[in-house]
């Protein structure tokens, strides 16, 4: 199945937020003068890790798999681009992910990585259950954290 159709076909639990920025500096280019690739993937790739840390509340997070990588265009010097992450599904051990990579002024696309699997660790690097169903947020945790807490101590 190509990207396009893999694409249509997933079943998406969550919308693509764009959490991070990123302003193109000249330490990002390639030899042509446009964002390097590598310096793309790198920034998804922490991205992703950041994502699924905050997910399953774990520290030790890998990046499994990364399916085709489109370059659709390009950004120059003193850009700013924003990276965005969607959770397709849930996993047992893993979570899969979508990320786009776009201009943050234009929206142009400049990369899309349509499946991305992350898997949650266990202490001694083995693949552990996480848990988790469905997308949370930090501040609702905190919310809840903090009724039982005032539940407790009345
Ligand atoms: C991540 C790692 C522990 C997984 O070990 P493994 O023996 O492949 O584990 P499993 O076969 O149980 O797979 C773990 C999960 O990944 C999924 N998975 C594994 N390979 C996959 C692939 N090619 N495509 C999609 N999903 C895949 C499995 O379906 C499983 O998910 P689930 O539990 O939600 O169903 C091991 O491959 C590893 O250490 N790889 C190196 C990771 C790394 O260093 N990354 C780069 C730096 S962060």
């Amino acid at each position: 199945m190509d990207s396009a159709n893999f694409a249509l076909t997933i079943t998406k639990v969550s919308i693509m937020r764009f959490h991070s920025r990123k302003w193109v500096k000249p330490e990002d280019l390639n030899a042509n003068g446009t964002l390097f690739g590598g310096k793309v993937l790198a920034w998804i790739d922490e991205e992703a890790v950041l994502y699924t840390i905050i997910q399953l509340e774990n520290k030790k997070i890998v990046t499994k798999y990364m399916s085709e990588i489109n370059f659709m265009s390009t950004a120059h010097e003193g850009d700013i681009i924003e990276i965005g992450i969607e959770v397709i599904k849930f996993g047992v051990t893993s979570i899969s992910l979508n990320c786009e990579v776009r201009n943050k002024m234009t929206h142009e696309s400049i990369v899309t990585v349509d499946n991305i699997i992350m898997v949650n660790l266990d202490e001694n690097g083995n693949p552990k259950a996480h848990g988790k169903t469905k997308i949370e947020y930090v501040k609702d945790r905190l919310a809840k954290k903090e009724k039982e807490e005032q539940k407790a101590s009345s």
